[in-house]
């Protein structure tokens, strides 16, 4: 690629290995559109390109506009992200396609104000929507981007403070152009996730190596500075999962706390599940206890047991209704399965049932 006089040399050199090996053929780089990009940067955080991939294509395909997301029943958003982890993402997603349905004529807004007004999205999303899709000169800073800037600078600390987050932004802005912003921005993505790893970087391969720090220094594991060390709590939840006719009693979790929105086994906190089957007007045929294991979320441990309780009622609802938008409870029709919102360990104690013969 030419030389462009008016680049700092870092970006240009971004720029030439982008043309080369940059990732042009994501699902999100077609067709590109503010709604799509602004779906996939949220499906990204936290999560892998190769996990993301299905989880988007299924997603398109169901809300291919901005005004079907905001149509939409929470429950069936919140079960497209089934798996996916950090529900509280798909929470703002579907208030964010709402809000722009009501306050923008359902098309997504084209300045960085408004978008980073949108719940969920903040300031490097917000750059990374109106860059990606429509070329505005915003910079980015993703953990992706963090730790090569924080490698090539040999910033010590840690990307969590705001003194050094505002040190990064500050190359991050340096270093943007004014055009071909898209091709930059993914370029520095793409160099973070597949060059500049974590743990094995590749430095023979990249591009501005040879004026990095911390390349330099041989000493790249120090860059960016950790977090300071804090031993995560464990905490415990007892499932009580009670069957009736191949049906599980389920409800929904509050819209605020882990796994907001999505529906659960009931749980036995100060009552005993003899307690909680007499207030739900059931009778304990027999118990099995099932698997324990332990779910870590990023702000502590949660050890889970959970144990089988086959059980009758004298009023047994035959049809089994359900009301998902209106009850908080379901009985979940294991052979027959709802279009709702579950986390991974739900999933993973539906699928041990299959294992537990009536
Ligand atoms: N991570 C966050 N945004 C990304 C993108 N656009 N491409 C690849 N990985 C990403």
């Amino acid at each position: 690629m030419a030389q462009n006089p008016s680049l700092p040399d870092i970006t240009q050199r971004i720029l030439d290995w982008f043309a080369l090996h940059g990732r042009k053929h994501l699902p999100w780089q077609q067709d590109k559109t503010p709604y799509r990009v602004w779906i996939s940067e949220i499906m990204l955080q936290q999560t892998q390109v190769s996990t993301v991939i299905p989880y988007y294509e299924r997603f398109m395909t169901r809300f291919p506009d901005i005004a079907d997301l905001a149509a939409a029943p929470q429950d069936e958003v919140l079960h497209l992200w089934t798996g996916l982890g950090y529900y509280a993402r798909a929470r703002n997603l579907h208030n964010a396609a709402k809000k722009v349905v009501a306050e923008y004529n359902g098309e997504f807004p084209d300045n960085f104000d408004d978008v980073v007004a949108l719940p969920g999205i903040g300031r490097s999303t917000a750059g990374a929507i109106l860059s990606l899709s429509l070329n505005q000169p915003l910079a980015i800073l993703d953990g992706n981007v963090k730790r090569v800037l924080a490698r090539y600078y040999a910033i010590a600390g840690w990307p969590g403070e705001k003194a050094t987050e505002n040190q990064l932004w500050q190359y991050a802005e340096q270093n943007t152009p004014q055009e071909q912003v898209a091709s930059y921005n993914q370029a520095m993505m793409d160099m973070g996730a597949t060059l500049c790893t974590r743990s094995k970087p590749n430095c023979t391969e990249c591009p501005i190596a040879q004026q990095c720090v911390a390349h330099e220094q041989q000493n790249y594991a120090a860059y960016p500075g950790k977090k300071p060390k804090k031993a995560i709590p464990v905490k415990t939840a007892q499932f009580v999962l009670f069957r009736q006719h191949n049906r599980i009693l389920m409800e929904q979790r509050p819209p605020a706390g882990i796994w907001g929105g999505l529906w659960c086994f009931l749980e036995a906190n100060e009552q005993t599940p003899e307690q909680l089957a007499q207030q739900q007007g059931l009778n304990i045929v027999s118990r099995t206890d099932l698997e324990s294991f332990r779910h870590t979320f990023s702000h502590f441990h949660l050890d889970i047991s959970a144990t089988l309780y086959d059980v009758q009622s004298p009023r047994f609802i035959d049809s089994a209704t359900f009301q998902v938008e209106e009850s908080k409870q379901i009985w979940f029709d294991l052979a027959n399965p709802p279009k709702i919102g579950l986390a991974a360990a739900t999933k993973k104690l539906f699928d041990q049932l299959s294992l537990v013969t009536t």
